[in-house]
């Protein structure tokens, strides 16, 4: 892979991929940090003299048509206000850029062009022909083969990885590969069927997993009754093969509720005591206590998940004590996922944390092992090296 900053950006257009996929309402950014995990890039390529050229996808808009809630003006705002001493402009037509030295442009969301998720090699030549130098800095998006995404690169004279995208494989490659042991991870949240393949993954590299949330129901349902908790009965053979290897962490106990909302009172339950008509929503004090204990071990630490219903004040104690246990630890840690980062804001532990990923399904998919496409396409381009 070339480095973005190994080239010569000096007076060049640098269009770089950046995932401003972020929460917006009514206008409001509600969540800065993928894009303040651009920033180093966007200022690097500006020093450096060169004509940046920023493009995002945001949310899932039907394509072809323009969405004024999905649109990236508030970004464009947002930047104005970080870069005062850069022109900053707003284009939604690719047909007419102009652009200077130390100036910044950003591109209407890419998904309201037609072919952008099909990867359109039209749009993709068109993306490319834009600039001189293309730069994929999107880390949360290199799990989707779009035309902003790879297309862009296979036809731009020269697609180079950002350095935020370096940094997200770097900080993974060396939490996955060789960690220093005991090494523990952490698969919880809601979305069981995604999570069982990383929790292959992870039990095959990690001394021990700790599951939480509908992943670790689904091990209590192998021998038990559970009532209503979420579980997924499909994957209750591979659930049976992966705990014969004993290190999987299943809780011992369990806080159950009788019904899906805040103020539902939480019983503390072993799991032969769960009746039908409850629900698990987060660990119980005994498990709590064996997580602390093998956190405070770890000498890396891979989290994705929580492990209760978190935004329910009577079920975040296993999550809290999960978050707050990381936190002190002096391990290498490493966290990613949507669900988990929204852990880390509500606990207030992100500087706590050696490395948080930008990736949501992109850091699953690495983490599993996938090649993701736009990271292939930089390995695969032979293009001339820049001089
Ligand atoms: C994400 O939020 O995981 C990325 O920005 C990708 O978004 P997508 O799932 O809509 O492609």
């Amino acid at each position: 892979i070339i480095h973005m900053k190994d080239l010569n950006l000096n007076n060049k257009i640098v269009l770089i991929r950046v995932d401003f996929n972020v929460p917006i309402k009514n206008n409001k950014i509600l969540c800065d940090n993928r894009i303040k995990a651009s920033l180093p890039t966007i200022s690097f390529a500006l020093k450096k003299n060169a004509k940046v050229i920023l493009m995002s996808h945001l949310g899932r808009p039907k394509e072809g048509q323009y969405d004024k809630k999905l649109s990236l003006f508030p970004i464009f705002q947002y930047l104005k206000k970080i870069f005062p001493k850069n022109n900053v402009q707003f284009n939604n037509n690719l047909n007419n850029i102009k652009i200077k030295k130390k100036e910044l442009l950003i591109l209407e969301n890419v998904r309201f062009n037609i072919g952008e998720k099909d990867n359109n090699e039209i749009l993709s030549q068109k993306y490319a022909n834009l600039c001189d130098i293309f730069v994929m800095d999107a880390f949360g998006s290199s799990h989707r083969k779009e035309s902003s995404t790879y297309g862009v690169g296979i036809f731009s004279k020269i697609a180079c990885a950002g350095p935020l995208l370096i940094s997200e494989i770097n900080n993974l490659e060396k939490a996955l590969k060789n960690p220093k042991r005991p090494m523990i991870s952490i698969v919880g949240g809601a979305k069981i069927s995604t999570k069982f393949k990383l929790l292959e993954k992870l039990s095959k590299i990690s001394d021990t997993v700790i599951v939480g949330g509908g992943i670790a129901n689904t091990f209590l349902a192998i021998d038990h009754n559970i009532g209503n908790s979420l579980y997924e009965p499909k994957f209750i053979p591979l659930a049976k093969k992966l705990k014969n290897k004993n290190n999987i962490l299943i809780p011992v106990d369990s806080r159950v509720g009788i019904e899906f909302s805040k103020l539902t009172p939480a019983y503390i339950k072993k799991p032969h005591e769960i009746k039908k008509n409850e629900e698990i929503m987060d660990i119980g004090d005994l498990s709590i206590k064996k997580i602390i204990t093998i956190i405070k071990k770890a000498k890396t630490i891979l989290w994705n998940g929580p492990i209760g219903v978190f935004e329910f004040p009577n079920f975040s104690l296993g999550t809290r004590a999960l978050a707050e246990s990381i936190a002190k630890s002096k391990a290498f840690s490493i966290a990613g996922g949507g669900e988990t980062i929204n852990v880390i804001e509500m606990f207030k532990i992100s500087n706590k944390i050696s490395y948080i990923s930008t990736g949501g399904g992109a850091f699953l998919e690495f983490v599993e092992g996938k090649k993701l496409p736009a990271i292939k396409m930089l390995e695969s381009v032979k293009k001339k090296i820049y001089n």
